[in-house]
C-alpha cells in the first residue's frame, strides 16, 4: 500500500520497524487517513516475521498536535457515530509486538493518546504532553481519561484534562508518563536502542509477556495471575525458552528465532 501521510522504513535496524508521521504542516494533525495508515502499516508489521520491535515518531517539532481539528470541525454526533474511528484505534491497540512512541515537540490530544496506546514513550527534552480537548469544548475520546488517569493517577490526570495543561516531559517522566528524557538530538536513536533490546529477545516470550501486562489494566489481579501464570507455561512450549536456558548454562548469547 503507497502512504500518503506516514513514511514507513524496515531497513533501519535488524528487525525494527519505523512509522513516521508525515504531516509536518498541520504537526502531524491525525485525520481518519492517517489514523487508516497506521493501522494497516502495524498490521504489515505484525504479520512480517523480520519485524521484532515497531516504533512510532513524528519529527522534532510535533509527535502529533491530536486529531484534526479542521476535519471535525462541522461533524455531528452521528457523522462521528458512522464514521466511528475507534474501531481503527482498536485495531492498533491489537497489535501484538512492542510498540515505543519516539516523542518530540507537542504530543496532544489524540497525539497523546497515540503514544499512550504505545507501549513505552520515549521523549525528547522539547515534548511537551497534553490533552487540550476541553479547550475545544469536548473531550478525549481515544483512551485519555483512561490511559493517563492510569499513569500519572487521578490528580495530574483530572488537572490536564480539565484545564488542558501541557507537561513537560520532565514532568511526564516523574509522573511514570513516559520511560526516558534525552536531548533533542538523541531521542530517535535512544528509541532505537530500546527497540534493539527488545528485538534480541525471544519474540514469543515478549508477545506474551506484553498480553500479560496488558492484562493488568483490564482484569481484577486473580485473573490477571491466572492469565500471567497460562502464558508463563506457554513459554515453555518454545524452542526459544530451550535456546535460552542452554546458553545461560553454556555461558553464551542466546540466539532466539521465534519459534
Ligand atoms: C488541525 C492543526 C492541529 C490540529 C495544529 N494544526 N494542530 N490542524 N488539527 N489538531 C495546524 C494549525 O492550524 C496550523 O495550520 C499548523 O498546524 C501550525 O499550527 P500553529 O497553531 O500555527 O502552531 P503554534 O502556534 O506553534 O501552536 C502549536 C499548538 C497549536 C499549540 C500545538 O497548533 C494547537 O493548539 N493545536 C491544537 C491542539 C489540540 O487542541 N489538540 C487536540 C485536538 S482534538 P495553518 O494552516 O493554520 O497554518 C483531539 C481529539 C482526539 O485530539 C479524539 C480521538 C481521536
Amino acid at each position: 500500500m503507497a502512504y500518503e501521510y506516514i513514511i514507513t522504513n524496515t531497513n533501519i535496524q535488524p528487525h525494527i520497524a519505523l512509522i513516521q508521521l508525515n504531516r509536518p504542516k498541520e504537526l502531524n494533525a491525525l485525520n481518519l487517513q492517517l489514523m487508516q495508515e497506521i493501522k494497516h502499516a502495524l498490521l504489515e508489521f505484525d504479520n512480517n516475521d523480520e519485524v521484532r520491535c515497531i516504533i512510532i515518531t513524528g519529527n522534532e517539532r510535533a509527535f502529533a498536535a491530536g486529531a484534526d481539528i479542521k476535519q471535525m470541525e462541522s461533524r455531528t454526533a452521528i457523522d462521528m457515530l458512522k464514521i466511528d474511528q475507534f474501531e481503527t484505534w482498536d485495531q492498533i491497540r491489537k497489535t501484538k509486538k512492542p510498540v515505543i512512541a519516539a516523542v518530540s515537540g507537542f504530543c496532544l490530544g489524540g497525539g497523546c493518546e497515540l503514544a499512550m496506546t504505545c507501549d513505552m514513550i520515549v521523549a525528547s527534552e522539547t515534548a511537551k504532553f497534553g490533552q487540550p480537548e476541553i479547550k475545544l469544548a469536548i473531550m478525549p475520546g481515544a483512551g485519555g481519561t483512561q490511559r493517563l488517569t492510569k499513569a500519572v493517577g487521578k490528580a495530574l490526570a483530572m488537572e490536564m484534562v480539565l484545564t488542558g495543561k501541557f507537561i513537560s516531559a520532565e514532568e511526564a517522566l516523574d509522573a511514570g508518563l513516559i520511560n526516558r528524557v534525552v536531548p533533542e538530538e538523541v531521542y530517535l536513536d535512544e528509541a532505537l536502542k530500546l527497540a534493539a533490546e527488545v528485538a534480541q529477545q525471544s519474540p514469543v516470550a515478549v508477545r506474551l509477556a506484553k498480553e500479560s501486562v496488558l492484562k493488568a489494566f483490564d482484569s481484577g489481579l486473580q485473573e490477571g495471575l491466572y492469565f500471567e501464570r497460562k502464558n508463563f507455561y506457554m513459554c515453555f512450549a518454545s524452542e526459544d525458552q530451550k535456546e535460552g536456558m542452554k546458553a545461560f548454562v553454556e555461558k553464551r548469547k542466546p540466539e532466539f528465532k521465534g519459534v
